[in-house]
Parts: C-alpha cells; sequence; structure tokens
C-alpha cells in the first residue's frame, strides 16, 4: 500500500504519493512552477533551477523536481506576501537570472 503525504501548496492542503516530487503534485493540483530541464519520464537531473520553491522553515529554496514532499510540510510556488527581501523574492530573481541566461545562451 502507498503511502501518502499530506502537506500545504500555496496554503492548500494537498496529498502525495510516496515517491512523488513537489513538482508532480503541484502539476496535478493545476498549480504552475517554471521548469527547463524536467522530463516527466526521466530521473530529474536538477540543473537548470527554474523549479525553485519555498519551504517554511528550510533557508534558501528548494528544487520541486526532485524533492518530495514531506508530512506537513507549507511550500509556496509564488508567494507575494512580505515585499521585503525574503526566500520568494530571492526564488523569483532566480529563476529570472537562469532563464535570462539561458536565452542568452541561446540567441548567441
Ligand atoms: S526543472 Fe530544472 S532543476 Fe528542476
Amino acid at each position: 500500500m502507498d503511502k501518502i503525504i499530506n502537506f500545504k501548496l500555496n496554503g492548500t492542503s494537498v496529498e502525495a504519493k510516496n515517491g512523488e516530487s513537489i513538482l508532480q503534485v503541484a502539476r496535478r493540483e493545476d498549480i504552475y512552477i517554471p521548469t527547463m530541464c524536467y522530463l516527466a519520464k526521466a530521473t530529474p537531473n536538477a540543473s537548470c533551477r527554474m523549479c525553485a520553491v519555498e519551504v517554511q522553515g528550510v533557508d534558501g529554496f528548494v528544487l520541486s523536481c526532485n524533492t518530495p514532499p514531506v508530512e506537513g510540510a507549507e511550500i509556496n510556488t509564488d508567494s507575494q506576501e512580505d515585499f521585503d527581501e525574503t526566500v520568494s523574492i530571492k526564488i523569483r530573481r532566480l529563476t529570472r537570472v537562469v532563464s535570462t541566461m539561458t536565452l542568452n545562451v541561446i540567441n548567441s
């Protein structure tokens, strides 16, 4: 029998099957997380950093494509609260830098 993990994603209670990543649960719940290197049927190589999310209590960010949720976790994909130098703002900046760098490489 599969173990079910209960956690919150953008404030909504969701369930993950054992082995599912945060990204897989988000996609099932129609929550958009940007990705570049993730391929649904391949092992995640976590190289682009586009899928970074905020996990309450974790310093820094977590890559949603290769990280399974843990019981009781509170995860935000796009927190609009506290418009100061928070982790979520750093994540948005990181995502913007990575996408800009990738587009520059493609266009060069
Ligand atoms: S999608 Fe590339 S690191 Fe997660």
